[in-house]
């Protein structure tokens, strides 16, 4: 009887390496191989270009591959424990760094049996991490870019934004990332703040920054990131100019956009009761989300409805009726925003909600109840997190420090061991020399 082998890969960008595992494998007798699934994937790097099933597909048709499965966590044990291989096949790279632990794991598992881990060498210059830099080098379409987040959505327990204001913010959303046992870290999506396009202008956020210069705003953030955007729609302006707003960031590649139910002149919503701020009656906004809904073209856009009851102490009923309203409406999500140190009403909230039978994706900006971890939201059933203003925020102490210290001192020198250096700044974006 044949051996049993067995292969796990993402097979996401396939490359020689892929096949050159998968000869291998073949040469020590019936490949089978664990196409790790999108949310596998996506739980130590980003989504893959392909959903799994085609990721399947492709690899079933390769010379060699006697049987496709998935595999659904980076884990093997699963999978390995159902087969009993006498061979697990990988490439030699995994022996350092982030899929160290992964190894370990296969090796104790097939250790139960006395199966062996064939390693064989990296292929070089072929390596899917180098093609992904060429990938979002080269860009992404809009096509892709719109509907991301509702592949995200689906696979993430969490899905993480964080704001920004120009090219160079958003370049910083799209690139940070951190290391974690088994994977990376990194952020999902950029959120078009109206709060830091305004500050970033230096004009107040009542919707005085029209929607032409907030799109030249997005083109800046477009022009160097791959990551989905949701546009901060405001109030959404009056229905008639609404329809407008929503075919235009369709056009770009905008995933979402998300309107409050606000109306007259719109003052930020960490002001509270502080300032006047007028509700919209749930008809009104209702048929607002109704006219959006009919002006997109794909069916991927998604337009959330956010609930400004708590923010105008209002009431968690108030926020819930809103809410089934607004979903009968259209709504492809919720946001629900307050600006309490303590979570407990987005929580009841929460409880409340996921109870809908119609209930769709939620969306909190914890600005205020900064201390709840992801880990809560995720327990309370929020879908996305929004840091909506925390690079601005930290931006702006840092530069008018710099100014003081200039000031102060008749030079720059002093604020110098608190700034990139020239030859860091010169060599900050690609392409500069
Ligand atoms: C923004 O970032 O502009 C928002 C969130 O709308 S908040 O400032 O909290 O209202
Ligand atoms: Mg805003």
């Amino acid at each position: 009887m044949k051996k049993r082998v067995y292969v796990g890969m993402a097979a996401d960008i396939i490359h020689t390496g892929h096949l050159n595992i998968i000869q291998k494998a073949a040469e020590l007798g019936e490949v089978t191989v664990g196409v790790l699934t999108d949310e596998a994937v996506a739980s130590y790097k980003r989504l893959p270009y392909m959903c799994a099933e085609d990721r399947k597909r492709i690899i079933a048709s390769i010379k060699g591959v006697s049987h496709v499965i998935f595999q659904s966590s980076l884990d093997y044990t699963e999978n390995l424990r159902s087969i009993k291989p006498e061979y697990v096949v990988h490439g030699d790279d995994w022996k350092e760094g982030i899929q160290k632990n992964t190894r370990e794991s296969v090796l104790r598992v097939l250790s139960e049996w006395g199966g062996e881990l064939i390693e064989i060498p990296y292929t070089m210059g072929v390596s899917s991490t180098e093609f992904n830099h060429k990938i979002n080098g080269s860009g992404t379409t809009p096509e892709r870019r719109l509907s991301s987040l509702r592949r995200l959505l689906k696979v993430k327990p969490i899905v993480r934004f964080l704001e920004a204001h120009n090219g160079l913010t958003g370049s910083i959303v799209e690139n940070t990332f951190i290391e974690i046992p088994g994977g990376v870290k990194s952020f999902d999506g950029i959120w078009g703040s109206s709060l830091t396009d305004s500050t970033a202008r230096a004009k107040p956020d009542i919707e005085a920054v029209d929607i032409a210069t907030r799109v030249q705003t997005l083109n800046d953030i477009l022009e160097v990131t791959t990551k989905p955007i949701i546009f901060d729609g405001d109030t959404g302006g009056i229905v008639e100019h609404f329809v407008f707003t929503v075919k235009t960031l369709e056009r770009l590649g905008i995933s979402a956009v998300i309107i409050e139910d606000k109306t007259g002149l719109k003052k930020n919503s960490l002001f509270g009761v502080d300032v006047e701020q007028t509700q919209d009656n749930v008809v009104d906004f209702s048929a607002k989300i109704r006219a959006g809904k009919l002006a997109q073209a794909t069916d991927d856009f998604m337009i959330i409805a956010r609930i400004e009851s708590l923010i105008l102490d209002k009431g968690i009923n108030d926020a819930i009726d809103r809410a089934r309203a607004y979903i009968k409406a259209g709504a492809d999500g919720i946001m629900i925003h307050s600006r309490k140190k303590d979570p407990a009403e987005i929580f009841e909230f929460c409880k409340k909600y996921n109870a809908f039978d119609d209930r769709k994706p939620l969306v909190v900006v914890p600005s205020s109840y900064r201390q709840v971890t992801e880990h809560e939201l995720i327990n309370c059933g929020a879908n996305i997190v929004i840091y909506a203003n925390q690079l601005l925020r930290s931006a702006y102490p840092s530069m008018r420090l710099t100014a003081e210290s200039i000031l102060r001192h008749e030079r720059s020198f002093e604020a110098e061991e608190s700034m990139m250096s020239i030859n860091e700044i010169l060599n900050l974006i690609p392409g500069t020399k």
